[in-house]
């Protein structure tokens, strides 16, 4: 059984999706195989992997309530490269936003299905993630945890004491299980439809989020992008700059 699992996001490196395809990856048997979709050069390579599979993940995130402009044209030469080739591969869909409800992702999975009709493949289903940009994140989160338990244990060695400080151990323990937390609902879905790509069976949509209230999502999302703005684009992602046609270019 060969999966092709297709990373749609066009960041290089760090993309949500790359998260959610390396955790759909655990829960899916078989013989994998890991693909990325940012340009058109990526079609053909793409295509030729498709031709002895029996199932394709996309993995992509939600843009203005819709599919990504820079997949749309490989949907349309995979719907001929299907139906000239008679494919009949199992399609699923990972799509994730950055607002917090998961069922924003709706209106994609519904161009998937219907992608689907128009390339006589089986739509096997999805899971739509919100609060994605966050759930990134939380993996850096658990790499620090995992780096400061780490440098705990060295202290504790030099300091004569053991390899299990136990205060060290139930705090990486507690955040760590905080961060399982927050993941729940994506671990779980993802799961499920791991199950149903081994088997070839139809998962239907499913929606989650990231697992914290609404009001504290606002507050620690604000901070985020303030602090992104500073660092990447200047006050305001660069509003205040001059633009291009201000200066006359
Ligand atoms: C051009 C653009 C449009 C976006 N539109 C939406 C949107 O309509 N709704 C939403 O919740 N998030 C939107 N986002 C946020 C992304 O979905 C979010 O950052 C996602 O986690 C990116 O996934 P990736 O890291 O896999 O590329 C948009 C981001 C960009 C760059």
């Amino acid at each position: 059984m060969k999966t092709v699992f297709i990373n749609c996001s066009p960041k290089k490196r760090f993309s949500a999706s790359s998260y959610f395809v390396f955790l759909q990856k655990l829960f899916t048997g078989g013989e994998q195989v890991s693909e990325f979709l940012r340009t058109p050069a990526d079609h053909e390579r793409i295509l030729a992997q498709l031709r002895d599979a029996q199932s394709v993940v996309f993995c992509l995130p939600l843009y203005v309530d819709g599919v990504p402009s820079h997949v749309l044209p490989f949907l349309q030469k995979m719907e001929v490269f299907c139906r000239e080739n008679n494919l009949n591969l199992h399609v699923y869909c990972i799509a994730n936003n950055g607002f917090i409800e998961g069922r924003q992702n709706e209106p994609l999975m519904q161009v998937f299905e219907n992608f689907c009709v128009r390339a006589h493949l089986v739509w096997g289903g999805g899971v739509g993630i919100g609060g994605g940009v966050m759930l990134n994140v939380s993996r850096i989160l658990f790499v620090v945890q995992v780096g400061i338990l780490l440098l705990n244990i060295a202290l504790s060695l030099m300091n004569g004491g053991g390899v299990f400080p136990r205060e060290a151990w139930w705090s990486f323990a507690e955040n760590a299980l905080l961060l399982l937390f927050f993941n729940s609902g994506v671990l779980f879905y993802l799961a499920g439809m791991g199950i149903a790509i081994r088997k070839g069976t139809y998962f239907g949509k499913k929606y989650t989020r990231i697992m914290i209230p609404s009001f504290i999502f606002i507050l620690f999302a604000d901070i985020f992008f303030v602090i992104i703005s500073v660092f990447e684009g200047g006050i305001f992602r660069g509003w205040l700059a001059k633009k291009a046609y201000e200066e006359g270019v």
